[in-house]
């Protein structure tokens, strides 16, 4: 069974006059400042095309819906869904209508009035039965819509109510948004005979979380080159000196086992490194592997980034998640801001795919994101995609669910 997405035919007829209900991630960082200010309103814009589609498939009511934070089942207006309508409304130029919680009578009454076209449901995580996969709560939400939109990539891995179980209540009336087509092609085109050679740069810090998605990578990979903090394990792990760096006991023997794997070849590790005597003091230039007691490794040097730089410069597929060090600090950025550049400069010769929050972040504040193939809006959903090329929301909306 393939995907069914929001550009067939059969979408256009089933949604004409009638509810449309639409699962998006509006799951958008705030400003730490101000909260009622969208630090980054990426996952909303990427959903506005959507939107607009299903409005232009004449759709009598949008009903959307999405998580906010995690408020652990209970109301909690720190993560009201409030921002998130005030600017979808300036954006789409249209009033957008907040509901109470996802379940108050009010929304029935709401639907069935000609004004409030689009509806947003306050944030589904006020209630404990989403995380929990609840079927009566997926129930009640099925009722708000004829037909099911699901555009939310970023909590695809998420197997809730309404990215996993609500699919029961659509049978052949699911679709994907426009925004999870073009994660799900882009991250095909790394994860399936991806054109060669290809390179994945793997940056940020606990190999923990990433030995998944690296002994995945190692088997389709020509090259994996590991920098930021993620590098020091792998470097104790073969014998070098790591002084006071990020690198706990557990990681190293991770790393030990990923360098016993027959394609640790493919491996490359930095040679010098940017080091400080105090987290994000002065920076030293080391010049060399080893780093010295006393001294923390806080970005990968220059000669580190010339040899990344060129196995980069022959790729043909590039894979970049995590970054090479403290780059939020402008004197530990030029090793993060250096990969960013050389995979810029590859556009149009290669296909470069941008995963994980903080390697976004930092393509973002490069003003190079434009410059990139793709960049997903999903952090752990696109790792785990890689992981496991697919979803559970993902497979939910192609299956079914019985
Ligand atoms: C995310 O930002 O990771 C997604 O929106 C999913 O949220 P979660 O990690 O709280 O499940
Ligand atoms: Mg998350």
């Amino acid at each position: 069974m393939a995907l069914k997405f929001i550009t067939e035919e059969s979408f256009k007829t089933q949604a004409k006059d009638k509810k449309v209900l639409a699962r998006f991630d509006f799951n958008v960082p705030m400003d730490k400042n101000n909260p009622t200010k969208i630090a980054d309103t990426t996952r909303i814009d990427e959903a506005i095309p959507t939107i607009k589609a299903i409005l232009e498939a004449g759709a009598k009511k949008v009903i959307l819906m999405s998580h906010f934070g995690r408020p652990k089942g209970k109301i909690d207006m720190a993560y009201s869904l409030e921002p998130v309508a005030t600017y979808l409304a300036e954006a789409l130029g249209m009033e957008v209508t907040l509901t109470e919680t996802a379940l108050d009578r009010g929304i029935k009454t709401l639907l069935g009035l000609n004004e409030s076209k689009i509806v947003l449901l306050q944030n589904l995580r006020f209630h404990p039965e989403e995380e929990a996969n609840d079927r009566d709560f997926a129930r009640t939400l099925s009722t708000y819509g004829d037909v099911f939109v699901f555009d939310a990539f970023g909590a695809a891995h998420r197997k809730h109510a309404s990215t996993y179980e609500i699919n029961a209540f659509f049978k052949n009336k699911a679709y994907g948004g426009l925004l999870l087509q073009r994660e799900v092609e882009s991250l095909d085109r790394v994860t399936n005979n991806p054109a060669k050679p290809f390179v994945a740069v793997v940056g940020g810090s606990k190999v923990s979380d990433k030995i998944k998605i690296i002994e995945a990578l190692l088997t389709s990979v020509d090259k994996l080159l590991i920098g930021g903090a993620m590098a020091y394990p792998f470097l104790k792990a073969k014998g070098h000196t790591v002084g006071n760096s990020l690198c706990s006991d557990e990681d190293v023997s991770l790393a030990k086992r990923i360098l016993g794997m027959p394609s640790k070849n493919k491996i490359v590790l930095p040679s010098d490194h940017i080091v400080s005597l105090t987290f994000g003091g002065a920076p030293i230039d080391l010049g060399q592997t080893n780093i010295e007691e006393g001294q923390i490794g806080l970005d990968i040097g220059p000669s580190t980034l010339a040899n990344f730089n060129d196995y980069l410069a022959t790729a043909k597929t590039v894979l970049w998640n995590g970054p090479m060090g403290l780059f939020e600090n402008p004197v530990y950025s030029k090793g993060t801001f250096g990969i960013a550049k050389t995979l810029a400069s590859l556009q149009g010769k290669a296909f470069t795919l941008v995963g994980g929050g903080d390697s976004v972040a930092a393509v973002n504040q490069s003003g190079l994101a434009s410059k990139m193939s793709h960049i997903s809006t999903g952090g752990g959903a696109s790792l785990e995609y890689i992981e496991n090329g697919t979803l559970p929301g993902i497979q939910a909306l192609k299956f079914g669910i019985d």
